[in-house]
């Protein structure tokens, strides 16, 4: 493989704690760990932040680079020098042979429709899914790196893990999970991730990893909901465990050659669900709209400051895909979760027939 060059699509406070890590490790070049297949990074690596206004500082881009901060995202967190901000997104995958995706998953679309384009992307560019959602038409579920190969025409890995961005970006010791189409893409991504407070671990489960990404968003709003009902650590651990069953059923149902053991054993399974469920935005907005009454839309504006809630489109996506195949009684608490946040079902109702 020749020099690889890092683009990163997406800014927010996951996409801004990646791109660091990757801008790190792009920097000191990393070589030695896999002289066989490549020959190093280029120095520059480019993430894709939509332009906006800062009032009194100026445009987003401009104050990134040249403070070497996302204030709004990912603030108090120096960014690597060789990080730059584009506004421009076919600016940032000129050239670039890995593509790190990770926009929130209700904005992805139009990305793909523009890098799709003809002669937008590098050929033998790849791209890894650091995205935590599916897309559903009708009976049918996709996973992004499934929708990204199809409509990119190139090989995409998924990355996923017990990894809440902040304190990823505060190097606080965690791991994650890649799951990769081929050897070579395993050894390009673990190059591109890994440092000693971020482990990174391949395996061949893409569709897992995804999907337990996805899923895991829907039980920690159930998490959520058993906090702003004021219940303890058992009946949070009970959910839990109950979930986790039916994150890796839903899988092994309707993506019958992923592995069990991606839920059980890997990051992407049962630490995210964990570490989801206990500090993740997710949990803290499910909290509050059992607490206060509001709206998720309104507590997404009020809590986050930017940042996007994913569970609860995942849960309405979910229920319409159950609903559509005749199976939302095999799956009570992604169906309960949907019918509380959605239909307005006493969410005391959680713990019924579960
Ligand atoms: P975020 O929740 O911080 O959202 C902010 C981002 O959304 C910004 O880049 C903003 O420009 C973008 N955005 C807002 N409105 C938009 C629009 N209309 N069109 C396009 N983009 C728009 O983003 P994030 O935390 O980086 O999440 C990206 C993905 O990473 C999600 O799927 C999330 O589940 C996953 N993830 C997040 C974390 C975390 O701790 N934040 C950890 C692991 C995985
Ligand atoms: P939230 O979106 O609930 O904050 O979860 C973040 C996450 O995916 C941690 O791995």
């Amino acid at each position: 493989y020749p020099i690889q060059k890092i683009a990163i699509v997406g800014s927010g406070s996951w996409g801004t704690a990646l791109a660091r890590i990757a801008a790190l490790n792009a920097a000191e070049k990393k070589a030695s760990f896999i002289f066989q297949i490549f020959s190093g990074f280029d120095h520059e690596v480019r993430m894709w932040v939509r332009e906006r206004e800062i009032p009194g500082q100026g445009l987003l881009t401009e104050v990134i680079n040249s403070t070497h901060e996302n204030h709004r995202y990912l603030p108090d967190v120096s960014l690597p020098h060789n990080l730059v901000a584009v506004p421009d997104l076919v600016e940032v995958v000129k050239g670039a042979t890995l593509i790190v995706l990770v926009v929130p998953h209700q904005f992805l679309t139009p990305v793909l429709d523009e890098l799709s384009k003809p002669g937008v992307l590098a050929p033998g560019a790849r791209a890894i899914s650091a995205i935590k959602g599916v897309e559903v038409a009708g009976d049918e579920i996709y996973t992004f790196p499934w929708l990204i190969e199809k409509k990119l025409g190139i090989p995409c890995s998924a990355l996923g893990g017990a990894n809440i961005a902040m304190e990823v970006a505060q190097s606080e010791f965690c791991e994650t999970t890649i799951g990769v189409p081929s050897s070579d893409d395993a050894a390009l991504w673990h190059a591109v991730f890994d440092s000693p407070m971020f482990r990174v671990h391949p395996i061949e489960d893409v569709a897992g990893v995804s999907l337990s990404g996805a899923l895991k968003n829907v039980v920690a709003l159930a998490a959520g909901f058993v906090d702003g009902m004021g219940y303890g650590g058992n009946t949070k651990a009970a959910i839990l465990r109950i979930g986790l069953l039916e994150m890796a059923a839903f899988t092994k149902e309707f993506f019958p050659s992923s592995s069990s053991l991606t839920f059980s054993h890997h990051s992407a399974g049962v630490a995210d669900l964990i570490t989801t469920s206990f500090g993740g935005r997710n949990r803290k907005c499910a909290e509050a709209f059992i607490k206060s009454g509001k709206s998720f839309a309104q507590l997404e504006h009020e809590l986050l400051k930017g940042q996007k809630l994913q569970g609860v489109v995942t849960a309405e996506e979910i229920y319409k895909f159950l609903q559509a195949r005749g199976r939302t009684e095999g799956y009570p608490l992604f169906t309960k979760v949907y019918k509380i946040s959605f239909e307005g079902m006493d969410p005391k109702t959680l713990f019924d027939d579960l």
